[in-house]
């Protein structure tokens, strides 16, 4: 299967609010698979559609990674509607590589959004996994986790960033599905 590109820090596909679905597309499950290959071969736990360049609110996780008896699961315009709590935890992200840094997040949430039946769900969820929707609502946002750290820790991951922003510069076209 040919992976998708990832759309890295710099690329403004990143710094934008993504669309709300509409209609899915005929080959969205064929679409999915694909960017769950690409998040596999990247070891991520959580991929946002921006993430592959395509503009649309939807982001998919495997959350068996972190506990076997969960699965995987794709969250289409989800929307937070409870928040609760705060949680401290080191995050990184498959389009900021090899960096890593402490964010702030809550540590409840309850989610709603539709799944790829377009029925519609609202769940909890905690911790770690609450960490992962929100960084990825975020990315659908247009936020990425390194806008959420301090601006002194940011001035110490800057060149860094500039590095990884002359790719991200160039991806500039989205994709469609
Ligand atoms: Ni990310």
């Amino acid at each position: 299967m040919k992976l998708l590109d990832i759309y890295v820090y710099g690329s403004p596909l990143l710094k934008r609010k993504t669309r709300k679905v509409a209609q899915l597309p005929d080959n969205f499950p064929q679409f999915l698979e694909r960017m769950y290959a690409t998040m596999y071969d990247d070891d991520g736990i959580g991929l946002s559609a921006n993430q592959v360049g395509v503009d649309l609110r939807f982001f998919i996780v495997d959350f068996s990674l972190h506990d076997k008896n969960m699965r995987k699961e794709v969250f289409i315009n989800p929307v937070i509607i409870q928040r609760e709590g705060e949680d401290v935890l080191e995050e990184g992200c498959l389009s900021v590589p090899e960096i890593r840094e402490t964010v702030t997040r809550e540590w409840k949430i309850k989610v709603r959004f539709e799944n790829v039946q377009r029925e519609v769900i609202e769940k909890e969820f905690e911790g770690y996994l609450a960490r992962v929707i929100q960084h990825e609502i975020d990315h659908l946002n247009g936020v990425l986790f390194v806008e959420r750290i301090s601006p002194l820790k940011r001035s110490f991951i800057e060149s860094k960033l500039e590095k990884i922003a002359e790719k991200g510069k160039t991806q500039t076209e989205p994709i469609s599905i």
